[in-house]
């Protein structure tokens, strides 16, 4: 088979660009190891900023985010017990949309189907090959145990944190920037009314929650918890209990307790592969870079990147000219360090490390009054939190 741009990873990263390309006139295959119903029941995060909400909205996607998104002026940051609100709209004149990641795959999904897009799910063995010449190479074997090749002129790897594509950088070509955390996230999903009509994220002297919400009835919550720990093993009182610790304080606020029908281990790290490019394949999303889940960047960081991939792919075609394709990784490299410290600093300042003194702790606690406490402090979070102008 024969296309312009071949697509490794049918997350929303590969879609969305699938779908811009598509639009411009420009071929491309999009195979995915998954199937559209796991990846559809895959719960990730929740928040897009408002750059991310333009990308779905202008590209002709559907209006769906803007009838089913909850746009929120602002967030919660709980500490010592305090709640201090933080005011997007009136900060920095811009607001988020909580709009869960699966909605946002279902949309680009059906977006390509109706526009009659190649997207092939549950392939299996795909192997990229011949990167560096003219026509690099997706390999793989079709749902139907058919074996196919793809010939393409540029390739993407948009195949997540898990994907192979940028294993197929050689080493001596990439360089592995990360860290890890000694904490992971315990997410559930309940059947209860909102706690808060807002995100509610909670320094404690227990650890960090974030509580979260999905609709009316359905809400996400998060507690700070051991990388090892076993989520099967927690009863739901011990996770309302738990979480309720988290938030309480002297205004006698308390979470709205529910059924609990999900309930997993979320583990994290920081990680940027540089350059984001390697002869003809170039990285987009969590395929690049991963983030820790504090302050949602990862999904809004993989629109940027498809976003600046999109017009460089776009300039390409028009004008034969490389000279955007070769900007990208350093074009894109910046926002991702720049959500890379962002996420890094509200992972660290909300969360408390087990084995943290005294001072750690005050010292945190210090940091969390010092940008609660100050106009200039809250429109920095508000700033970071609402998305850098997409340039
Ligand atoms: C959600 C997840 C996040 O990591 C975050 O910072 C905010 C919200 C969520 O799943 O709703």
């Amino acid at each position: 088979i024969r296309t312009q741009v071949g697509i490794v990873g049918g997350g929303p990263a590969g879609l969305m660009l699938s779908h811009l390309l598509a639009k411009s006139g420009i071929e491309n295959i999009v195979v995915e190891k998954r199937d559209h119903e796991t990846i559809k029941n895959t719960h990730r995060a929740g928040i897009l900023e408002a750059g991310s909400v333009r990308m779905l909205t202008d590209s002709d996607v559907n209006g769906r985010v803007l009838t089913h998104g909850m746009e929120h002026e602002g967030i919660d940051l709980r500490f010592n017990g305090v709640s201090h609100r933080l005011n997007f709209t009136e900060l920095v004149g811009a607001t988020v949309t909580l709009y869960p990641q699966n909605e946002v795959f279902v949309d680009l999904a059906a977006a390509r189907a109706r526009d009659g897009g190649d997207v092939r799910y549950s392939v299996s063995d795909t192997e990229i090959l011949d990167l560096t010449t003219d026509t690099p190479k997706i390999r793989f074997t079709g749902a139907d145990g058919q074996a196919f090749e793809i010939h393409c002129e540029i390739l993407v790897g948009a195949d997540g944190s898990q994907g192979i594509c940028k294993w197929a950088i050689p080493a001596e070509h990439r360089t592995d920037n990360f860290i890890e955390y000694p904490f992971a996230w315990f997410g559930i999903l309940t059947e209860a009314p909102k706690s808060s009509d807002e995100l509610i994220y909670a320094n404690s002297p227990h650890g960090f929650a974030l509580i979260s919400q999905r609709s009316d009835t359905v809400q996400r919550m998060y507690f700070q918890a051991d990388p090892d720990e076993d989520a099967s093993k927690w009863s739901e009182e011990q996770i309302w209990d738990e979480l309720q610790k988290r938030v309480d304080g002297p205004d006698g606020f308390q979470l709205k307790r529910g059924p609990i029908f999900e309930q997993m281990i979320l583990k994290f790290r920081s990680y940027v592969c540089e350059p984001m490019r390697y002869g003809n394949l170039f990285l987009a999303g969590d395929a690049g870079h991963t983030v820790p889940p504090t302050g949602a960047k990862g999904l809004n960081l993989a629109l940027a990147d498809v976003k600046v991939l999109f017009e460089a792919i776009d300039s390409y075609y028009a004008t034969k000219s490389k000279d955007l394709l070769d900007g990208y990784s350093e074009k894109a490299l910046r926002r991702v360090w720049k959500a890379q410290n962002f996420s890094y600093w509200m992972t660290n300042m909300l969360h408390t490390r087990k084995d943290a003194n005294p001072f750690e702790v005050k010292r945190a606690l210090g940091e969390l009054d010092t940008v609660a406490g100050s106009r200039y402090g809250q429109q920095y979070l508000a700033e970071s939190y609402t998305g850098w102008p997409h340039s």
